[in-house]
């Protein structure tokens, strides 16, 4: 008999152990977080455990998402958070390159993306975008003793973008696509400008001054070259979470929480309207 309770408590106790660690796998590990990506499995829950709302980023983008102590970190991850937290789920960031968030989505290896992602008609051919949540405006760098004066002064120049963001698709429709360089982020098209490699960046505001701000010999043209609204990517068929979110939104909007958010980390004087 002593022996049969014995060993109905080592395996209760093994049951339990099992338990623990499949639940530490869930919330931190990042090797288990693509596993789970791969599966197509991004809203996959334990029972007794809050569902998760994975979102998916490009971190490269301060202030909306950087990276900072090894945390994604800005304003896009603290609306996820507040919209994750209005929802009753848990929010797992995964970082990718920008132009892997719609494609992630629609292959649903992720819920939702926020990455100041401009709402515009062709990304409205393969996601829904939630009500807007903040404004970009693309702008134009150059080195202080640049000849580009105006936006008329790019004809003819060398245009360095972030692959996939609006500023390319624009620069490419308006300029041709030899005078446009592709790179994987604002800050390699940053330094590309200052070592001579290309004569502008054309790129949405707020990732512009703080690329200004952390080098010398570079400025922002007073000219814009377009205003944007900054959404949240769902896809078509989750119009569930799409209510969900919006619903979320309206609700951190009237508690002023969205401002809160987004002054946090734009000054009012510096924001772009
Ligand atoms: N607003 C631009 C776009 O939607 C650029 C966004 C880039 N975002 C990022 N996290 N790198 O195309």
């Amino acid at each position: 008999m002593k022996k049969i309770i014995a060993l109905m408590l080592a395996v209760v106790f093994a049951l339990s152990m099992i338990a623990c660690s499949s639940d530490n796998a869930k919330t931190t590990s990042t090797a288990e977080t693509k596993t789970e990506a791969k599966t197509g499995d991004a809203d996959s829950t334990n029972k007794d455990e809050k569902k998760t709302l994975v979102m998916g980023t490009s971190a490269n983008f301060p202030p909306y998402e950087y990276i900072e102590n090894e945390e994604i970190t800005g304003i896009d991850a603290e609306i996820a958070a507040a919209i994750a937290e209005k929802l009753g789920m848990k929010l797992e960031i995964k970082d990718m390159e920008f132009e892997s968030i719609i494609p992630a989505i629609t292959q649903h290896s992720i819920d939702i993306g926020l990455a100041g992602m401009t709402v515009n008609e062709e990304r409205l051919e393969s996601v829904n975008f939630s009500d807007s949540y903040a404004k970009g405006v693309q702008v134009v760098i150059v080195t202080e003793d640049s000849s580009i004066a105006t936006i008329d002064d790019l004809e003819g120049k060398k245009i360095g973008v972030q692959s996939g963001t609006t500023g390319d698709i624009y620069c490419t429709d308006d300029y041709g696509q030899e005078n446009v360089k592709q790179f994987t982020n604002g800050a390699l098209a940053t330094a590309a400008l200052k070592n001579g490699q290309v004569d502008c960046v054309v790129i949405d505001s707020e990732p512009a001054k703080a690329f200004v701000a952390s080098n010398t010999g570079l400025k922002i043209l007073k000219t814009t070259y377009a205003d944007e609204d900054y959404a949240a990517a769902i896809a078509k068929d989750n119009e569930e979470l799409l209510k969900k979110v919006n619903d979320a939104l309206a609700e951190l909007k009237s508690e002023g929480k969205l401002d809160a958010i987004i002054n946090k980390y734009i000054p009012a004087e510096g924001k772009a309207e």
